[in-house]
């Protein structure tokens, strides 16, 4: 990673968004810019004004860079992501992990729409990531080693902090509200899966299907930036449901489920808020 464009991203942002020092980080992909909900934004800027490869291209995707209050801590969000399958390479997508980490955010929680492979799932429901296969026949951690920022060789078998997902799923299970936890498969995209893939992804253990979360969650775990995860099943994947798959009925499904989406969500924030080994940043002059 650049890391001359991280210093100037922290500089704009820094410039328009007031001081930066940040508790925790958002990620808001397909359908969940809507799902901060009760959050009081201090302040935004559209990606259009910091220094990146284009803005965010995708329906769906806001493209803006939101400073947040809530939990009684302070939030960087990122209303909208970067694809691999855009084909730009790496940086745009893992740039929001070292500018978050740059603002001083310890957490950062993932969110995305996916396609449901476990046949008991259905669209509209939730599920917390529980591990990922990497299926996007790249990895954003190939490159040059910069021991400042993580190691070489990286342990995965803990992405998705095991402590903070039984915490959100206890939070879930008090409100009675549905929660599934499962593998996410992550494709490159930007076409969706043949019936054959999705039968072969469901032998190799996958509840659900994507084409995002995985790198930003491997650049997490190698930064050591607590990391949460979670998709909202905007449909039936290849041959698990009926019919064929368009980008539109996954953005109608956010949007029917976004009182859940930001139920789910809330719960993360709160758990991400517990976790902080500090004081969160005070902001008095916020509520
Ligand atoms: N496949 C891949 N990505 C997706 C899907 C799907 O079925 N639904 C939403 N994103």
């Amino acid at each position: 990673m650049n890391q001359q464009l991280i210093d100037q991203a922290v500089q704009v942002a820094n410039d328009r968004l007031g001081n930066m020092h940040v508790d925790c980080a958002l990620l808001l992909g397909s359908g969940w810019s809507d799902a901060i909900g009760n959050m009081e934004i201090l302040a935004e800027l559209p990606y259009s004004e910091l220094p990146l490869p284009g803005g965010a291209q995708v329906k769906g995707h806001v493209g803006r860079l939101l400073l947040t209050r809530g939990f009684g801590a302070t939030f960087l969000a990122f209303q909208g992501r970067r694809h691999w399958y855009e084909g730009l390479g790496w940086e745009p997508v893992v740039f929001p992990l070292y500018l978050s980490a740059a603002c001083g955010a310890k957490t950062i929680t993932l969110t995305n729409a996916a396609g449901g492979v476990n046949p008991a799932y259905s669209p509209g429901d939730l599920m917390l990531i529980r591990d990922h296969v990497n299926w996007m026949g790249s990895n954003p951690l190939v490159g040059a080693y910069d021991p400042d920022k993580g190691p070489r060789f990286p342990d995965q078998s803990d992405v998705y902090n095991a402590n903070l997902r039984s915490r959100v799923k206890a939070a879930m299970a008090e409100q009675s509200a549905r929660l599934h936890e499962g593998v996410y498969m992550a494709t490159s995209g930007p076409a969706y899966e043949t019936p054959s893939e999705i039968k072969a992804f469901r032998a190799m253990g996958a509840d659900a299907v994507g084409m995002s979360t995985v790198p930003e969650a491997m650049v997490a775990n190698w930064m050591g930036l607590r990391c949460l995860a979670i998709s909202c099943i905007t449909n039936m994947a290849s041959s698990v449901g009926d019919g064929p798959l368009s980008h539109d009925e996954v953005l109608a499904v956010t949007q029917t489920a976004i009182p859940t989406m930001q139920q789910l969500l809330e719960s993360c924030c709160r758990t991400m808020v517990q976790s902080l080994d500090h004081t969160p940043h005070d902001r008095s002059s916020t509520p």
